[in-house]
């Protein structure tokens, strides 16, 4: 089975996260969403990757190369210009095969991926729309459902007292390579304002299929603290999560603890994390693999990406700290989403390591 992500949007939502970073390459239990997404598309028995992209194609090209270290094969369709979701599945025309599955790479979800096809081939669909229900759809593309599953009507964004139901597109679509004769070439097409109605209309087999499942979109800093909030309590499962130490609490490789360290579950430390004596993580709390982390700092409901310092004698509540990214001694935080520039971020590299080697210890967890 074929698939095409879609990895190009701007991410505006996620900025200052994003401002050099193609949102599906921000972190997810410390490893980049995208690779999750792929290699659970892998183990749904999907082997062909396309990736449409667009903002900074460097750094999933860098990271994904042909695919070859996942076990899967990977291509990849650049747009000179931002096509919009249809526009990039019709500028990917030359790589796609007959029938294949297209995934907003920015959603969280780890659908299964057979039972959808079979619904698709079973109803002839031309498109099958994945669909997902919500409370409040106004942020989604909302459909009206027919009862044997064919979709009558599609509003992108609708206000929520004009949507027609709570069922929302999920950003999963199995396509039959005929639908893409609805895209117009060389300019932007929504695929959601403009493909999807226009095919409707045309009275085109367009289905709609409710995933069963995790699902969230992590457009926004609340959503993409909520998915770790819900990675940490069980609600689903990654691939190559590092294995519980004790209840609640997972711990990566080399990880060092000074004295007195506190870990308040649910805690996921990446790799070679660095924890100064004193030092309570948690609860809710996600550590980058080779982050450190000052005597005495507290760390409560934040996410840490790789290699971000905390201080020592910080507090850092409900915040977001970036790749490398640095606090000040003592400083204390709530709510913030705090990032290194690309400039200073190769400084950092260079810079010797500021904090001492930590006195060994043994963490205490307590809830
Ligand atoms: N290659 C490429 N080129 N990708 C794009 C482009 C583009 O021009 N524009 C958007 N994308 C990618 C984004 O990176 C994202 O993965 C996906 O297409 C959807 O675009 P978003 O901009 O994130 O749309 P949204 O979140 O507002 O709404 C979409 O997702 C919802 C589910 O989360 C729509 O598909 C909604 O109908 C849906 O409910
Ligand atoms: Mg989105």
């Amino acid at each position: 089975m074929q698939a095409l992500l879609l990895a190009g949007g701007l991410g505006t939502r996620l900025r200052p996260l994003t401002d050099d970073l193609p949102k599906p390459m921000a972190p997810l239990g410390n490893r980049p969403w995208l690779e999750s997404l792929i290699r659970h598309l892998k183990n749904e028995g999907v082997s062909r990757f396309v990736l449409a992209v667009k903002h900074f194609p460097e750094v999933i090209e860098r990271h994904f190369g042909d695919g070859r270290r996942l076990g899967v094969e990977i291509v990849y369709a650049r747009e000179e210009t931002l096509l919009g979701t249809a526009g990039a599945i019709k500028n990917a025309e030359a790589f796609l095969e007959e029938r294949f599955l297209v995934v907003n790479a920015d959603v969280v979800h780890l659908i299964d991926v057979q039972p959808l096809v079979r619904f698709h081939d079973m109803r002839r669909a031309l498109v099958t729309i994945g669909l997902t229900e919500v409370d409040d759809p106004s942020a989604y593309g909302v459909v009206a459902l027919e009862e044997n599953g064919r979709i009558r009507r599609f509003v992108e964004k609708p206000r929520r007292e004009e949507a027609p139901s709570n069922l929302i597109n999920a950003g999963v679509y199995v396509m039959e390579k005929a639908a893409l004769r609805a895209i117009p070439p060389g300019r932007e097409v929504s695929i959601e304002r403009e493909t999807f109605p226009a095919l409707i209309d045309a009275g085109e087999r367009i289905y709609g299929a409710r995933l069963s499942g995790y699902w969230k979109d992590i457009g926004t800093p609340e959503r993409y603290r909520a998915a770790h909030w819900d990675l940490l309590d069980g609600r689903f499962a990654l691939p190559l999560l590092p294995p519980e130490a004790e209840p609640g609490i997972r711990l990566g490789r080399r990880v060092r603890l000074g004295k007195g360290v506190v870990l308040r579950p649910p805690v996921l430390i990446g790799d070679g994390v660095y924890l100064g004596d004193g030092a309570v993580v948690g609860p809710y709390a996600v550590i980058g693999d080779g982050a450190r982390i000052g005597d005495e700092a507290e760390i409560v409901r934040t996410i840490l990406w790789n290699g971000a310092a905390v201080a020592p004698s910080c507090t850092v509540h409900d915040s977001i700290l970036g790749d490398r990214a640095e606090t000040p001694l003592g400083l204390i935080i709530a709510g913030a989403v705090i990032k290194l520039g690309r400039s200073a971020r190769s400084l950092a590299a260079v810079r010797p390591e500021r904090m001492e080697a930590p006195v060994p210890g043994k963490a205490v967890a307590r809830p």
